[in-house]
C-alpha cells in the first residue's frame, strides 16, 4: 500500500509521511492471510538458509502482537505447519515492538542453559488487523510482515549478549486498551492501536541510545567496533538519531522503513534479512540490533552474525 492510497483514505499526504516517518509504501496481508501464514513464509525460508530440516528445530519462539487466535499459540500453530512433532517446546513471546530483541535473548537464554541446540525465532505480525484506518496519527505507520532466523549452539560467538527493559508506567503511551480479559463488547469498540506519537518519540530516542551504551559497555567494545545497526524500524528521525549518537554513518545502517513501514516484532529480522540476503552483512560482521515498542518495552543484542 503506497503513501498516495492513504491519502484517499485519511487527511494526510504523501510528502507528510515521508517527511515526518520515511515511510513510502507498506505491506497488508490479504484477508485471507494471518500472522501465522507470514511467519511460515518467513520461517521456510530462514529453516533453507540455514540448511538444516525442520525437525531438528527444539524451540520455537514466535514474538508477536497480533496471534491468529487467543489461543493455541502462533508458534504452536507453526510448529505444525513445519510439521515439527518432537514435542519440543513452542511459545509466543509478546513485547510489541522490541519483540523480536525479546525472544532472541530468551532464546539465547534456552541455548546458553543448554536447554536448546537449534532454535527458530520469528518475528510476525498483522498489525493492519488492529488500526483505526480512520486515525491518521497511527494507520500511516504500520504494516505486515515476518521475518525469522535460526540459531544454533556453537562454541564460536553468535549473540554476545541481550539487554531488555521494561517500564510499565507508561502503558498509555502507546496501546490497544482492549482485550479479552476486559469484555468482547468493549474489544469490537477500541481494539485498535493508540499512541501519543511524539511522547514515544522521545522516549524511543532516549533509551533506544541507553541501551546501545550498555550493550557496548557490557561487552567491553567501542561503537567504532560496530559493522552494522540493524534497528527496529519505526521512524527513520528516530534511526538517524540512534546512528548519530553511536558515531555511524548512514551507510553502516540498515533502514527498511520506507518499503515496510512499522511491522512491530517483524521489522527487524525483515531488515536483517533484506541486507543478509544483498550482500551487506557477512559472516562475521558485528550488528547491534535494538526495538522500542509498547509497554514501554525496549532492548537490544550484539551479535557476530
Ligand atoms: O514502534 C513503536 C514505537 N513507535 C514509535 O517509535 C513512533 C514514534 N513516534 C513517531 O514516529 C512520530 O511521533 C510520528 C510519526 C507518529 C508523528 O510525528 P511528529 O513529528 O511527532 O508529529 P506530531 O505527532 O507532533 O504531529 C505534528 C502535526 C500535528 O498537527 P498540528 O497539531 O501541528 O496541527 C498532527 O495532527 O502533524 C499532524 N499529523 C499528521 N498530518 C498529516 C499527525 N499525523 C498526520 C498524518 N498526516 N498522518
Amino acid at each position: 500500500m503506497e503513501n498516495t492510497e492513504l491519502e484517499q483514505m485519511v487527511d494526510t499526504t504523501d510528502q507528510w509521511i515521508r517527511e515526518r516517518t520515511g515511510i513510502e509504501r507498506r505491506h497488508i496481508a490479504a484477508e485471507s492471510q494471518t500472522t501465522c501464514d507470514l511467519a511460515e513464509a518467513a520461517s521456510r525460508h530462514a529453516i533453507d538458509m540455514a540448511g538444516i530440516s525442520a525437525d531438528q528445530i527444539d524451540l520455537v519462539i514466535v514474538a508477536t502482537t497480533t496471534a491468529d487466535c487467543v489461543f493455541p499459540s502462533v508458534a504452536c500453530l507453526l510448529q505444525n505447519r513445519l510439521g515439527i512433532t518432537n514435542a519440543s517446546p513452542a511459545f509466543d513471546v509478546q513485547a510489541v515492538c522490541a519483540g523480536f530483541v525479546y525472544a532472541l535473548g530468551v532464546a539465547d537464554s534456552f541455548v546458553k542453559a543448554g536447554n536448546a541446540k537449534t532454535v527458530l525465532v520469528v518475528g510476525a505480525e498483522t498489525f493492519s488487523r488492529i488500526l483505526n484506518w480512520e486515525d491518521r496519527n497511527t494507520c500511516v505507520l504500520f504494516g505486515d510482515g515476518a521475518g525469522a532466523v535460526v540459531l544454533t549452539a556453537s562454541d564460536e560467538p553468535g549473540i554476545h549478549s541481550t539487554h531488555l527493559h521494561a517500564d510499565g508506567r507508561y502503558e498509555e503511551l502507546l496501546h490497544v486498551p482492549e482485550g479479552v480479559s476486559r469484555g468482547y463488547a468493549e474489544m469490537q469498540q477500541q481494539a485498535y492501536v493508540q499512541m501519543r506519537g511524539s511522547e514515544v518519540f522521545r522516549m524511543a530516542v532516549s533509551k533506544l541510545s541507553e541501551v546501545a551504551d550498555e550493550t557496548l559497555q557490557a561487552n567491553g567494545i567501542d561503537k567504532s567496533e560496530l559493522d552494522w545497526l540493524v534497528p527496529h524500524q519505526a521512524n527513520l528521525r528516530i534511526i538517524k538519531g540512534t546512528a548519530r549518537k553511536l558515531a555511524m554513518t548512514m551507510e553502516n545502517v540498515v533502514v527498511t522503513v520506507q518499503d515496510h513501514g512499522n511491522t512491530s516484532a517483524a521489522s527487524i529480522p525483515l531488515a536483517l534479512d533484506v541486507a543478509v540476503r544483498d550482500g551487506r552483512i557477512k559472516a562475521g560482521e558485528k550488528l547491534l540490533l535494538e526495538g522500542f515498542g509498547g509497554g514501554f518495552t525496549w532492548g537490544s543484542a550484539l551479535i557476530t552474525f
